[in-house]
């Protein structure tokens, strides 16, 4: 346990600008614990960050090197709080960090894994999983809804698809032709957006899932019903996207994903009682976590990509 590899930016710029270091094990404070990492989460947040967009990269330009990785799964290295040495936690690390083989986990940020998931399903979750749920939640899904999620094959999406079956609403999910089997699968009817507008496609949606934002979440509120609700999840774009709707009356909300262990431990729950599945498509090492965000910004990957630490 001597050396701590990492991968860290030392300046905002392209995926090559992430680059490993090594640096010494860090010492956790009273209220958290050491975590030895087994598998991050990769997410377009990171690769956002990295570039220097958004309130991520505002919140980290004056304390550069920064480690990203908000997900991460691996084992508690010594007692700390509730957590015995050799745990299996998740966690979502709100300063990422989970691009590393040693972190800090603050204890109320983690959650245990149940014996029936793996790390890899479990490291796919705090990002992506709760967003889904939280943006469900937010828009107040219920059943008999009408709910459409763009990009549904993403890792967020193709959560939100399945917990919005769950709640019982009848779910539509936009993707490409490679993806609507995947997505018919999860329980959704697929809209190919290349076919045809969305808005032909489909109509009276009670609650839009907006994963895309911009030009594609603005052309989506078509889909939706007077007095209809809407969640768009980009943070980038949420304001024009709250504009665009208020001017059709339709109510619009912005959201941050939050941690949350009780939602954490719903969905692992989920997992190893097989109502949640986790589509992994690609588990890189760490050191080649450049490709990872090459993959991540593309906005093409289908479900989850994860980083496998040495
Ligand atoms: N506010 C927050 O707290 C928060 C939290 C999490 C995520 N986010 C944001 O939410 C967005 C989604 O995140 P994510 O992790 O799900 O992204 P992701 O995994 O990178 O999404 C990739 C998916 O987008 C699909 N896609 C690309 N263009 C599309 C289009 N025009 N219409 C429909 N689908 C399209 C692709 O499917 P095809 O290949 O089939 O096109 C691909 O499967 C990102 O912008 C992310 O930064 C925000």
């Amino acid at each position: 346990m001597s050396q701590n590899l990492q991968l860290a930016i030392t300046a905002f710029g392209g995926p090559e600008t992430l680059k490993l270091q090594h640096t010494s094990v860090p010492t956790p404070n009273d209220n958290q614990a050491l975590v030895k990492v087994a598998f991050a989460g990769v997410n377009p947040i990171d690769a956002k960050t990295r570039a220097g967009l958004g309130w991520g990269a505002e919140k980290i330009k004056d304390s550069l090197p920064w480690v990203p990785g908000f997900d991460a799964a691996g084992t508690i290295v010594s007692d700390a709080g509730a957590f015995k040495a050799g745990d299996r936690v998740v966690g979502r690390i709100v300063e990422g960090g989970g691009y590393g083989q040693y972190l800090c986990a603050d204890l109320d940020a983690l959650s245990r894994i149940p014996d029936g998931v793996s790390f890899e399903q479990a490291a796919c979750l705090p990002v992506a999983g709760l967003t889904a749920l939280q943006a469900l939640e937010l828009a107040d899904v219920q059943a008999g809804d009408r709910v459409l999620v763009l990009a549904g094959a993403g890792g967020v999406g193709h959560i939100a698809i399945q917990l919005g079956k769950a709640k019982g609403a009848e779910v539509f999910a936009s993707c490409s032709s490679a993806n609507t089997d995947f997505v018919s699968s999860l329980g959704a009817t697929a809209l190919d957006y290349r076919d045809q507008a969305l808005d032909a496609q489909v109509q009276d949606i009670d609650v839009l899932i907006d994963l895309m934002g911009g030009d594609v979440g603005e052309a989506a509120l078509a889909c939706v019903k007077a007095g209809g609700r809407v969640v768009t999840v980009p943070t980038i774009t949420a304001p024009r996207i709250i504009d665009a709707a208020k001017e059709k009356g339709i109510e619009a909300q912005g959201m941050l994903v939050k941690p949350n262990t009780q939602q954490l431990d719903m969905l692992t729950a989920a997992i190893e009682a097989k109502s949640l599945l986790v589509e992994i498509t690609k588990i890189y090492p760490l050191e080649q976590g450049v490709q990872a965000h090459v993959d991540i910004q593309s906005g093409r990957t289908r479900g989850k990509i994860l980083l496998e630490m040495p």
